[in-house]
């Protein structure tokens, strides 16, 4: 090689680089991510965003509310402390009793945020981030800390479009796929009634109750806070954890971004231990795992665990990984209780077969990934719509975890392992998850920098959100519609029944004239 085409080869070298680097949008921007949510499953699947675009050369500074002990260049982890949970698997409290328990416990939390270290001193020194991603969770409140940073703000739902991520955008809350509130069917009027009573509930509450306090409160810490809902007016774009292959599908406005499948597209190698392990169940392997808020210890009845552990016992010599943060002594010979399973990792091995799950969305959204037919018991929030969107869809079979019998139990994982439907739709749904033209979390990426390189999502804003919710749905129009055809109606009735009366009267006049006469 000459000197001449060393230097060339140079140049190449630099341009490929220089390149690289123009084509990303941003080069590199500070993002803040203020996660503030009792859910650990919002935090686990939201970090894998934010490590993500550390990782694609962001500096990231996370405050949120669960440790993350990730060592990752240009990753800074805060932790934020005094957050309540409220005991949502208690189905025992009415509902007042609900209320009355969780609104002093909100109000705490409110509190403690602003009082948290990590958030005076942002307030203190106002340092300037290029955008905020902001976990939403009845916690809107938070939105005055990027509003008063000056940074366009995004926002990271761990839950598909709903009632309470819609408003920052103007998503319609329209009939399409499965509603937390409403088991009836969506095509039928009562089962819209309930999802529009349930949605017309949430958005009063979350507008009047919620709203009212938090202002409050805001105030007294961060004097120059604007109302919260004039915070919610100003978001620049909504990432949501959904996609048409988990969900049915539904309409989306421009600045909604559907990223579902993003936190399960990476697997990792598994544990040798794990992997020895899978791969000697020739016979195939079942995952039972109920995420990290049910607990087997606390939440699942003797009664129904021995149900679970007679009916595992009876696939013998179909192999069982169990998570469990309690020893189970009467578990069979074929159940390998863990109180820890990587459980993406898990799901992607070609010997499992099927996935006992609460049905939460991290863990369908995993399921649809691998293609893997899943039994659901679902316990609470959004888990029993998720599992009646996949029973609908065809790939799991639904079982209600205090009506479960040892026969229904048996029964379905039997249907599971050997109707191949299931797996042919788990299969299919896998690929229209994966096989997507931009991956999921590569999407995510492009669109926080689209927001970054343009300081924020004006561009993107729809008229929706200068309309009141009567505008916005036409009830207005209707109405008008409505009144207008009444009108109609009735002035034609008038007249008609007075050119009738004339015409009967004139017929019927002839006749009594002769009379008269
Ligand atoms: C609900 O009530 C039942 C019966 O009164 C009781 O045994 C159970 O422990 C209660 N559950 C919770 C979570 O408080
Ligand atoms: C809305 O957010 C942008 C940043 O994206 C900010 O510059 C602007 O002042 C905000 N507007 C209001 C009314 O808060």
């Amino acid at each position: 090689m000459n000197y001449s085409m060393q230097k060339n080869k140079m140049y190449v070298t630099w341009l490929v680089a220089f390149t690289a680097i123009l084509s990303a949008q941003v080069e590199s921007a500070k993002i803040l991510g203020i996660f503030w949510t009792f859910g650990r499953s919002h935090y686990l699947t939201g970090s894998t965003l934010l490590k993500a675009l550390a990782a694609s050369g962001h500096e990231v500074h996370v405050l949120s509310t669960f440790e993350d002990d990730a060592n990752i260049p240009n990753f800074k982890h805060e932790l934020l402390t005094g957050i309540l949970c409220p005991d949502i698997l208690n189905n025992n409290a009415s509902v007042i009793a609900q209320i009355t328990e969780i609104l002093p416990m909100l109000t705490n939390n409110i509190e403690k945020f602003w009082e948290n270290e990590a958030v005076k001193r942002l307030i203190d020194t106002k340092p300037k981030y290029d955008a905020v991603i902001s976990l939403s969770f009845f916690n809107d409140f938070v939105l005055a800390l990027p509003h008063y940073l000056e940074a366009p703000t995004i926002i990271y739902s761990a839950m598909s479009s709903n009632v309470i991520n819609n408003k920052y955008v103007a998503n319609p809350n329209l009939p399409y796929g499965e509603n937390m509130a409403a088991n009836a069917p969506l095509n039928t009027f009562f089962g819209r009634l309930s999802a529009a009573s349930m949605n017309m509930f949430m958005s009063v509450m979350e507008k009047y109750i919620l709203g009212t306090m938090q202002n409050i409160i805001n105030r007294r810490y961060l004097p120059s806070a604007p109302p919260v809902q004039e915070l919610t007016e100003n978001i620049s774009l909504v990432l949501v954890n959904s996609h048409f292959a988990i969900e049915s599908p539904k309409p989306y406005v421009p600045n909604m971004i559907q990223i579902g499948g993003f936190h399960s597209q990476k697997n990792k190698k598994l544990p040798e231990d794990l992997q020895k392990y899978l791969d000697s169940a020739k016979d195939g392997a079942v995952l039972f795992s109920m995420g990290s808020v049910v607990k087997v210890g606390e939440n699942i009845p003797k009664e129904q665990l021995d149900i679970i552990m007679t009916g595992l016992g009876k696939l013998a010599p179909i192999k069982v990984l169990f998570k469990s943060e309690v020893k189970i002594p009467t578990a069979p010979k074929n159940v390998l209780i863990s109180n820890w399973l990587p459980q993406n990792d898990i799901l992607a091995h070609p010997n499992l077969k099927v996935f006992i799950s609460h049905g939460g969305l991290g863990s369908t959204t995993e399921a649809v990934a691998h293609g893997v037919p899943m039994l659901g018991i679902p316990f609470f929030a959004d888990q029993k719509s998720n599992i009646a969107s996949v029973v609908k869809t065809g790939f799991a079979i639904g079982l209600e975890h205090d009506k479960m019998t040892q026969e229904s139990f048996d029964s379905a994982i039997r249907e599971l392992l050997t109707n191949s439907t299931y797996t042919a739709i788990a299969k299919k749904r896998s690929s229209l998850l994966t096989k997507q033209r931009v991956k999921p979390l590569e999407n995510a990426i492009w669109w926080v920098e689209h927001i970054i390189e343009h300081k924020g999502g004006e561009h993107l804003r729809n008229v929706g959100m200068d309309l009141e919710w009567y505008q916005l749905y036409m009830v207005d129009i209707m109405l008008f519609f409505l009144v207008l055809i009444s009108t109609i109606l009735i002035i034609s009735f008038f007249i008609t029944r007075w050119t009738l009366r004339r015409l009967i009267n004139v017929f019927a006049r002839g006749p009594k004239k002769v009379k008269e006469n």
